[in-house]
């Protein structure tokens, strides 16, 4: 049950195989789980508390849902709040970004920054979320220590402010120097890392004799750093300058308490966040929340919605009588959960920076607010480039009605984005996602939810470009473009490889051609 505590909410952002469901069990045994929602990836049936709300969900081993997982830590309560990150990575794994504060980018030692990390690093910095940098699987040979540092900087234009230093090389790794204190924090392994590794503290003067010559390499790395403006600044890391740097690994549980240290030591708190009118809600103010994720069919017997909201301001309580801000409408909340998945338990109470989900709640959008006592309006949640289309038509072409009902509910959930134009009509929409994932949903979901099967064929486009009603009308025609228009009104110009849109925006300098959000 959760309390008011001080809260941290945060997000890991990586690259599949970087170590993220290692990490997140090894945090979990770290600290006191209260909740968990599904946070985890059933890999390997190393859990089994996975929400598996859809059959191929379940045949993949996956977790499509993303939700929170909360633990106590030194007194503070941790929200983790999951980015679905494997093949079923989406915009919800984007989406997901708008309700922390915090992430942690988890890096393999051995293969640098990764696509997916650089992706979600992109969303991160859009919003102007700090970010922890943990470089894994230092017990594995990798590259050098400096090398990585040199790639975060150049890659992410983030100055890495190391907190800790490598003991030994990536593969020979002895411990981490605490660039604070000058401690050596020695690593002993753990068979399988099953147990906590326990971390040894020693002051430089007590350094083992064998590890004097490995030791003395980190000081002088370590002065080095120093020398070249690499420590740590609570100032610029706030403001996405700099990013500290600690040395982990995950499999053998090393490092895990200190990044929960880092977590709340320097990681910011939930804090003020303006309506779209410039008004500040703080977090002592009455009640608000805004919806990030919207899920349905979690069970296929109950045709249940899931709306994910994080809470910006006051205590929420069971029960509570709320206003939804984009219809003015009384929405009560008898039914706020906060465990999702199959093992749903109801939530008494829930603060600033907690991750609570509505049932049934057929009216709320992704990007919607909920809020008691004086009005307030978040601004709307981001859409992100997508980067795969499909055209979908009723199999049946009688059940159109149904079809059309159906895509039109996708749409408004944020599932995938639905493109139109004249030329298409309204037969075969055009389907746009972040990732593929998304059109097995829309499938699943059109077959069984909305009784209308639909058949998806793939359109040869990769990039998406904002554009506006003159550039539609210019770049007609065109080869390897088509304009369409997403449903908020917005000018879609897709083009079947970034080079194109790259020789069609050089090429005609007076069309409104912009990047969207990651990826573009
Ligand atoms: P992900 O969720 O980011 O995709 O990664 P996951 O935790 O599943 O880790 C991917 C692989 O990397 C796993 O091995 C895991 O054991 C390994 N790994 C994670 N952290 C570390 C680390 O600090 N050191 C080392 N040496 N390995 C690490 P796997 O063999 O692919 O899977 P499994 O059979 O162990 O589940």
């Amino acid at each position: 049950m959760s309390d008011n505590r001080p809260r941290r909410t945060f997000a890991v952002i990586s690259h599949p195989d970087a170590g993220k469901s290692t990490i997140t069990e090894a945090l979990a045994l770290h600290a006191r789980v209260i909740t968990e929602a599904g946070a985890v990836h059933g890999k390997g049936g190393r859990r089994a508390t996975v929400s598996d709300w859809m059959d191929m969900e379940k045949a993949r081993g996956i977790s499509i849902t993303s939700a929170a997982l909360q633990f106590v830590y030194r007194d503070h309560v941790i929200n983790l709040v999951d980015t679905p990150g494997h093949s079923d990575f989406s915009e919800d794994t984007y989406r997901v970004l708008s309700a922390v504060d915090s992430a942690v980018m988890l890096v393999d030692a051995g293969k640098g920054l990764e696509p997916q990390t650089l992706k979600l690093f992109r969303v991160c910095a859009l919003r102007g979320i700090p970010v922890i940098t943990v470089i894994n699987k230092w017990d594995r040979p990798g590259l050098a220590a400096l090398e990585l540092m040199d790639l975060i900087e150049q890659q992410i234009k983030l100055r890495p402010t190391p907190l800790t230093w490598p003991v030994g090389e990536a593969g020979d790794f002895r411990g981490v120097l605490d660039r604070r204190t000058g401690e050596f924090v020695k690593y002993t392994r753990t068979a399988g890392g099953a147990t906590r590794a326990p971390e040894l503290r020693m002051s430089a003067d007590d350094v083992p004799e064998v590890d004097a010559d490995v030791w003395a390499a980190a000081v002088e790395e370590h002065e080095l750093l120093s020398l070249d403006d690499k420590d740590h600044d609570q100032e610029t890391f706030l403001a996405g300058v700099t990013t500290p740097v600690m040395f982990a690994s995950a499999l053998q549980n090393f490092g895990v308490a200190q990044l929960l240290d880092l977590l709340l030591d320097l990681a910011p708190a939930p804090s003020t966040i303006d309506g779209v009118d410039g008004t500040p809600r703080h977090v002592a103010d009455d009640f608000s929340a805004f919806v990030f994720k919207v899920q349905s069919g979690m069970n296929a017997a109950h045709r249940d919605r899931m709306a994910y909201a994080r809470i910006v301001s006051g205590e929420f309580e069971r029960g509570m009588v709320v206003t939804h801000a984009s219809t003015g409408r009384p929405f009560a909340t008898k039914y706020a959960q906060a465990v999702f998945g199959r093992e749903v338990t109801s939530i008494e109470q829930a603060y600033p920076g907690d991750i609570i989900g509505f049932v049934n709640a057929q009216a709320l959008r992704v990007g919607d607010t909920v809020y008691v006592g004086e009005p307030i309006e978040f601004p709307p949640v981001p859409t992100f480039a997508p980067e795969h289309f499909m055209t979908a038509t009723a199999a049946d072409i009688g059940r159109f009605k149904q079809f059309r009902r159906g895509i039109e509910q996708l749409d408004q959930e944020g599932v995938v984005q639905v493109l139109r134009s004249d030329l298409r009509g309204d037969q075969s929409p055009v389907l746009a996602a972040v990732g593929p994932m998304q059109f097995e949903v829309v499938q699943e979901r059109m077959t069984n939810e909305f009784n209308s099967p639909i058949r998806l064929s793939s359109l040869d486009y990769k990039v998406a470009r904002r554009t506006d009603a003159d550039g539609a009308l210019a770049l007609r025609g065109g080869r390897g473009v088509e304009v369409l228009q997403r449903s908020d009104g917005t000018y879609l110009a897709i083009f079947t490889d970034q080079w194109r849109a790259g020789a069609t925006a050089r090429d005609n300098p007076e069309i409104m051609l912009e990047p969207l959000p990651a990826g573009g």
